[in-house]
């Protein structure tokens, strides 16, 4: 794979549109996208309530205290806000995000602690890259949203102490999707609806070689660069954390991990973990934590 891959629309970046008018990834994200909507009925809004109904409620109190002039309680008046914003998208997308994690912060802060851990490591992962990173705000917000679908799993798994059950482990792979649904509800742009969506994928070429992946991969889908990316800096961080069913991994254990992830995540983003895993304390960045 190519050093300077990690072009988020294919094209050299002198050829790219501004930060504001991101393509990433629809062409090899619809088979996906198709594929789960058709497991779960109803249209949008319906699949929404489905999963977040108890939180509805306080995820519009965190709404209308962070996007000032936004006073309405549906989606419906989100997307016309959003689409009438002063400001344009980008600060949309933003607030959007802060009004989210100060809403996780209230529910879970072990889970903001693993959200922050992953932008603030992802942000250093994406300054050491080659070439230049296009779009790189939406793929921080991608990250710091990537799991936020953890908090309808059930309580049971987001406070789960010890090793899964499998019918629990099924439960909480949903997480991909129950975030997916609440972001593009919220009008986010591809770029974080992705994230949240595929980030425990290994992409079409890879799946016979990586057993673990979900949602299942689509034919001829490869995951998006700023997919792969974020899975990286994920699966970097989450070794690194103390988890209630695991203790934090050392640097070398994280090394030879991301050595055989290096056909999902790519020569460019693994070189750039390797070396900031066998070069700094992961303490740095990282708290392990939760
Ligand atoms: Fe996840
Ligand atoms: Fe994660």
């Amino acid at each position: 794979m190519p050093r300077d891959i990690i072009e988020i629309d294919g094209r050299p970046a002198h050829q790219k549109k501004s930060p504001e008018t991101p393509e990433v990834s629809v062409a090899v994200t619809r088979g996906i996208r198709a594929q789960v909507d058709a497991a779960v009925n109803g249209d949008l809004y319906t699949k929404v309530a489905q999963f977040w109904a108890p939180f509805m409620q306080r995820i519009f109190v965190s709404l209308r205290g962070n996007l000032s002039g936004f006073g309405g309680d549906t989606f419906g008046e989100l997307r016309e806000f959003r689409d009438g914003y002063l400001y344009g998208e980008a600060p949309y997308v933003q607030t959007v995000e802060r009004a989210l994690l100060n809403f996780v912060a209230r529910e879970s802060p072990s889970l903001l602690k693993h959200l922050m851990n992953v932008r603030k490591f992802g942000t250093e992962v994406i300054h050491n890259l080659p070439g230049k990173v296009e779009t790189i705000n939406y793929i921080l917000t991608g990250l710091a949203l990537h799991d936020i679908g953890k908090l309808v799993t059930g309580n049971g798994i987001l406070l789960h102490r010890g090793v899964f059950e499998p019918e629990q482990m099924a439960k909480m792979t949903t997480h991909t999707e129950r975030g997916y649904y609440l972001l593009l509800a919220l009008g986010m742009p591809d770029a974080v609806v992705d994230m949240a969506l595929r980030h425990h994928q290994v992409g079409w070429e890879n799946r016979e070689r990586f057993a673990k992946s979900y949602p299942k991969d689509v034919e001829g889908e490869p995951l998006p660069p700023h997919v792969r990316l974020g899975r990286g800096i994920d699966t970097t961080v989450a070794m690194f954390e103390n988890r209630p069913d695991r203790p934090s991994a050392p640097p070398e254990k994280i090394i030879a991990k991301m050595e055989e992830l290096r056909p999902i995540h790519g020569d460019d983003v693994t070189d750039v973990i390797v070396h900031l895993v066998s070069s700094y304390p992961l303490t740095k960045w990282i708290d392990p934590h939760l």
